[in-house]
């Protein structure tokens, strides 16, 4: 099996984390004889200073010529006085729509070895294990009209939140087929008390939940959500909601983990998957080796899930990733309160290595008795 790996390292600690999870991925392939092609170009600021633009022709001919795209992080505070469409971000986004998926799987898991660095107490934490159905290609973020206007020195700027009912049933159905295979429960979050988009979120959900009887429906508003996410995290299962709103609570969900450098994400629904952790840049911890790769490599095992159909092999760097907590291998972001050893990036990319290989020499020694 050949499988073409579009990797954008990006700006900040993204060429830091991406570099672990493609190790991962060569360990992978090297054990199960898989092949898999890695080919590299640049997005973000990095993509500005080589080439004038934060989404390059080159980049997105790549991205879209792949079976899936492996994405860092963009960002970086030299380009935050850039107007929105000039600005890294604006090539990440330009990148999401051109590739089409628009469902964002971020899911958002207490692990028990480093529970203790959650400000969380681990009886809130404990057994919480939440997927976040975040829509991605509408909302604020895209919605026109959009920009600056005024005039008499008085400036004024605008963005649109406008959902078609189209776009709200294909992402309730993914969420309402994610939860058929979990708990059964599907909590969607809107601000239907304020907002029309939210008021025809809440009815198009409702509707399309008479196709999934055997999954329970509730709403939230998201101020609700917000408080709720953090008191009861267990009473969630599949979380269901619209950009901004699923930006802003998965970073939330993050203390459930304990640390944003632990969680992953998946852009499924379009052409061409596209695998990022949620976190961003982190210019604060850039270049010193220290940032949590967790996040970056746990995107690359839904990146074998969601596009190389390699279940297996997406559970093994799971386990994998368990198993170096458990050894008590810590980044300094999920290090508080749990003792073990300091580790820097590439050790643990390392470990998670030295884990698959065990993990996968363990099952064929099972099959084998
Ligand atoms: P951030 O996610 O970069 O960092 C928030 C905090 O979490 C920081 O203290 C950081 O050190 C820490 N952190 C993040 N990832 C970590 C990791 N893997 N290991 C250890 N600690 C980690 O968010 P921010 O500081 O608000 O934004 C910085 C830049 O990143 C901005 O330019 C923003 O637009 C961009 N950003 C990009 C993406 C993306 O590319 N998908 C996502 C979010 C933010
Ligand atoms: C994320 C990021 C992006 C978003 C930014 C960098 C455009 O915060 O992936 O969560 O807002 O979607
Ligand atoms: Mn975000």
């Amino acid at each position: 099996m050949r499988f073409k790996v579009t990797v954008l390292p990006g700006d900040g600690i993204g060429p830091e984390v991406t570099a672990e999870a493609v190790r991962v991925l060569q360990d992978v392939a090297a054990i199960d004889g898989y092949r898999f092609d890695f080919e590299e170009h640049a997005i973000g600021g990095a993509a500005i200073r080589e080439f004038g633009s934060p989404l390059p022709t080159k980049t997105l001919d790549a991205c879209l010529a792949s079976d899936a795209v492996l994405l860092g992080a963009v960002g970086a505070p030299e380009y935050d006085r850039l107007p929105p469409n000039q600005r890294p971000e604006a090539g990440l986004l330009l990148l999401r729509r051109a590739l089409g998926g628009y469902a964002n799987l971020r899911p958002a898991i207490s692990f028990k070895p480093i529970a203790a660095c959650s400000p969380l107490r681990p009886e809130i934490s404990d057994g919480a294990d939440i997927l976040i159905v975040r829509e991605l290609l509408g909302g604020l973020y895209f919605g026109e009209p959009r920009g600056f206007a005024g005039a008499n020195g008085s400036t004024v700027a605008s963005n649109t939140m406008s959902y078609s009912v189209e776009e709200i049933e294909r992402i309730a159905r993914i969420a309402f087929v994610a939860a058929r295979q979990r708990r059964g429960k599907v909590t969607s979050v809107d601000k239907a008390n304020v907002l029309e988009t939210s008021q025809l979120w809440r009815q198009t959900v409702t509707r399309v939940a008479q196709d999934y009887p055997d999954v329970t429906l509730d709403h939230l508003y998201v101020d609700a959500c917000a408080m709720h996410l953090i008191a009861n995290p267990r009473r969630f299962d599949v979380l269901l909601t619209e950009n901004l709103f699923g930006d802003i609570l998965s970073d939330e969900a993050a203390v459930i983990a304990g640390s944003l450098g632990m969680l992953a994400s998946a852009t499924i629904g379009g052409e061409v998957g596209l695998y990022e952790p949620v976190h961003g840049s982190a210019p604060d911890i850039v270049g010193q080796g220290i940032a949590n790769p967790c996040g970056a490599i746990a995107s690359a095992a839904m990146m074998l899930r969601h596009s190389a159909n390699l279940e297996q092999e997406a559970c093994d760097i799971e386990l994998a990733i368990q198993h170096v907590l458990e050894a008590g291998y810590r980044t300094p972001d999920i290090a508080a309160g749990t003792g073990g050893y300091m580790a820097t990036t590439s050790e643990i990319g390392e470990l998670v290595c030295q884990a698959v290989t065990e993990i996968v020499d363990m099952r064929h020694a099972y099959h084998a008795v």
